[in-house]
């Protein structure tokens, strides 16, 4: 195969560089374009562009291939808990028993906030969006922990750990402010995904009863969203640090990025839909007519991936994980049913088929958090917890590349020419 790409452009050849990648993938480094042609690219939305090389994440979108650090997402969900698959990316390697051991006792050395921080949740109004702030919270850390700002290299296993860990915390005391019950901190002996449970859903001197299915489902759900290459919150984590702001500044962004209704939203929209479409006795029928009609504005949310052309492997996975939960928890649930009956539906319909829309992450993740109890208000928040690992190892990896360089893409501008300034009386 050839190592170079010829471009003709006004008559000039110019040779670029193809790079290969561990799996083949091959791309056209076009680092040298603008020097030597005065061309740039332009390729809105990012379709086609890569925007970096990177060891974490594998995705091959045509067969529904999804890999942390080489290991493929069915073996780590079905062998490993949330902990040890954030200690596999962000510390490229499944940890063992000593590691593990030190790496909780690191998260559980830093699930407290600083006390201080705890009266900012006081300034949200109680209908604020958990997202808005998990966000500003995570962003407050750089107050509370200075050493943020100037040893960004020396602390990051601290920081790091402080990160995955108060990101619990944090969301856990958003959920309790927003309904009105006193906080819950965190008890050094439940483990990451029980802690977070009970400073959810505990009393004061009246912790919940922790039931290992729900335990087991939320941490899975926490490991299937752990990291997912360079989707939209994850590049703008890596935009944020690629200009060398702190880890916690970089991963309030990746809140604010995965809010978005295309992007981790989505699974707060579907159960909006699911429920829509229940309450209209809809057998689904009607609701997919609309999801192909352009001009309707409705999508079949949770549908559709950029890169998988395929049937997300997280949502397999998260379909046989609510089948296993209701039969666990001996409960069923009409959204699951509609879920199935859309699926069904739009996978054999030829609007979904040509255009290789499947099930993402997000068409069944909230059907098993409403199963654990967890408002839909929270479900992002949850995505969130679950891509923090991601989020850090991106950070880390350009935080410690030798060659990067500020983020800053170009553009083509489509303004106005040349003009002058009009004084006020002349306009
Ligand atoms: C996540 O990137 C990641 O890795 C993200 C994520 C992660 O782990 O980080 O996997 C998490 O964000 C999952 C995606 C969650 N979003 C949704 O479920 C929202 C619904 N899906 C879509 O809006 C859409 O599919 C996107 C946003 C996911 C992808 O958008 P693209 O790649 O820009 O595709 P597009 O919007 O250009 O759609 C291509 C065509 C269009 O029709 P035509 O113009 O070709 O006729 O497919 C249609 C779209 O109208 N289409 C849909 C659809 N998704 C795409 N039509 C109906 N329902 C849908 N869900």
């Amino acid at each position: 195969m050839s190592k170079t790409a010829e471009l003709i452009l006004e008559g000039r050849s110019y040779q670029l560089p193809i790079v290969e990648g561990t799996e083949k993938e091959r791309a056209i480094d076009i680092s040298s374009l603008r020097g030597e042609s005065g061309y740039i690219t332009l390729d809105e939305g990012y379709v086609n562009t890569g925007s970096c090389r990177s060891q974490i994440t594998f995705i091959d979108g045509e067969k529904g291939i999804l890999r942390y650090r080489g290991i493929p997402i069915e073996e780590l969900a079905e062998k490993c808990s949330f902990v040890e698959v954030a200690h596999l990316i962000i510390m490229n390697k499944l940890p063992n028993r000593e590691e593990l051991k030190r790496f909780s006792e690191m998260l559980t050395a830093n699930e407290l906030l600083h006390e201080d921080i705890k009266y900012h949740f006081e300034g949200f109004p109680p209908n604020a969006h958990p997202m808005a702030i998990l966000s500003s919270m995570i962003n407050a850390g750089s107050c509370f922990y200075p050493e943020l700002l100037t040893e960004m290299r020396s602390q990051f296993d601290v920081q790091a750990a402080r990160l995955l860990s108060q990101v619990r915390t944090i969301a856990a005391f958003a959920y309790r402010k927003s309904r009105g019950l006193p906080i819950i901190y965190p008890k050094p002996d439940y483990r990451y995904t029980e802690n977070f449970l009970h400073m959810m859903f505990s009393l004061p001197y009246n912790d919940i009863e922790m039931k290992r299915e729900a335990v087991k489902a939320l941490d899975l759900i926490f490991l299937l969203h752990a990291d997912h290459e360079q989707n939209c919150s994850t590049s703008t984590v890596r935009m944020v640090a690629s200009a060398r702001s702190n880890l916690f500044a970089s991963a309030a962004a990746g809140v604010c990025a995965l809010w978005g209704s295309l992007h981790g939203g989505a699974n707060q929209v579907v159960i909006e839909m699911l429920k829509e479409i229940h309450e209209s006795g809809d057998d689904g029928s009607r609701f997919i007519e609309d999801a192909k009609n352009k001009s309707s504005g409705r999508r079949l949310m949770g549908f559709g991936h950029r890169v998988y052309k395929n049937y997300d492997p997280r949502a397999k996975i998260l379909k046989k994980a609510c089948d296993d939960l209701f039969a666990k928890l001996d409960r069923s649930d009409p959204l699951l049913d509609i879920a199935k009956r859309l699926e069904e539906a739009a996978l054999k319909d030829s609007y979904f088929i040509e255009r290789q829309l499947y099930p993402n992450v997000d068409f069944y993740s909230g059907i098993a958090m409403r199963a654990l109890g967890i408002p839909v208000e929270m479900f992002t928040v949850i995505f969130a917890i679950g891509r923090m690992p991601g989020w850090i190892a991106n950070y880390k990896e350009v935080m410690e590349d030798p060659n990067a360089r500020i983020s800053r893409p170009r553009q083509i501008y489509m303004g106005p020419t040349l003009n002058h300034f009009v004084p006020i009386d002349q306009r």
